[in-house]
């Protein structure tokens, strides 16, 4: 049994994680932010995933002195020169909902309209252990923006993120689907090749 700190109060992320170690038959006790007592405010301003997710595992691993990982994770698109990249939740704002950030999207590509609609998801997930051993690991999904939004269920960017190979929308897959082939669950699935380093 797994006993982790998982740095974040996002409840989707903490969904999906918790189905993609069901999923992969790992058994695991995942703490959330709120549920270690921490109140603390944590400034994600380093200029890569790895750099947050590191910046926000480091933070609760001081604070509980427990073992913890946290996810950073975000959209690249190719005609945006990478964008929204770090700034995936923050696109059109502090405290933007996902459809503000969506419409900000779809707003900056209509200004390229011969542009080639292709994008990433990449997740990082960096784990933080007392000792100061610290472990990296990244998952990408590769896909293509679509103009309508498609499918309910989800979140962030997933009703515009077309997957070719399942010819769906994020939002249109069932949580196993999206597992299956998400830059979370692919990160997932690297960092239970690491399972002593839980344990050690
Ligand atoms: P973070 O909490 O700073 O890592 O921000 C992640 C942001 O990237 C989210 O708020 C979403 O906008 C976007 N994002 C990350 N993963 C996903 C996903 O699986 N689906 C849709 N959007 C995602």
């Amino acid at each position: 049994m797994i006993k982790i700190v998982f740095a974040t109060n996002n409840s989707h992320k903490v969904a999906e994680f918790s189905s993609c170690f069901e999923q992969m038959g790992v058994e695991a006790e995942i703490i959330t932010i709120k549920q270690t007592g921490f109140t603390g405010e944590i400034i994600e301003d380093a200029d890569s995933f790895e750099g947050n997710a590191f910046i926000k595992a480091k933070t609760l691993c001081d604070y509980t002195g427990l073992i913890s990982v946290a996810d950073d994770s975000g959209l690249e698109v190719d005609a945006l020169g990478g964008a929204p990249g770090v700034y995936s939740a923050r696109y059109s704002g502090e405290n933007a909902t996902d459809r503000e950030n969506i419409d900000k999207l779809l707003f900056e590509l209509s200004k390229l309209p011969n542009a080639d609609r292709s994008a990433r998801f990449v997740c990082s997930l960096c784990v933080c252990r007392p000792d100061g051993e610290t472990l990296y690991v990244r998952g990408e999904s590769d896909g293509i923006i679509i103009d309508e939004l498609r499918g309910e269920g989800r979140f962030g960017y997933d009703p515009v993120f077309y997957y070719p190979p399942m010819d769906k929308t994020f939002a249109e897959m069932s949580s196993e689907e999206k597992n299956s082939v998400s830059h979370r669950g692919r990160a997932i699935e690297k960092l239970l090749k690491h399972k002593d380093f839980f344990t050690e």
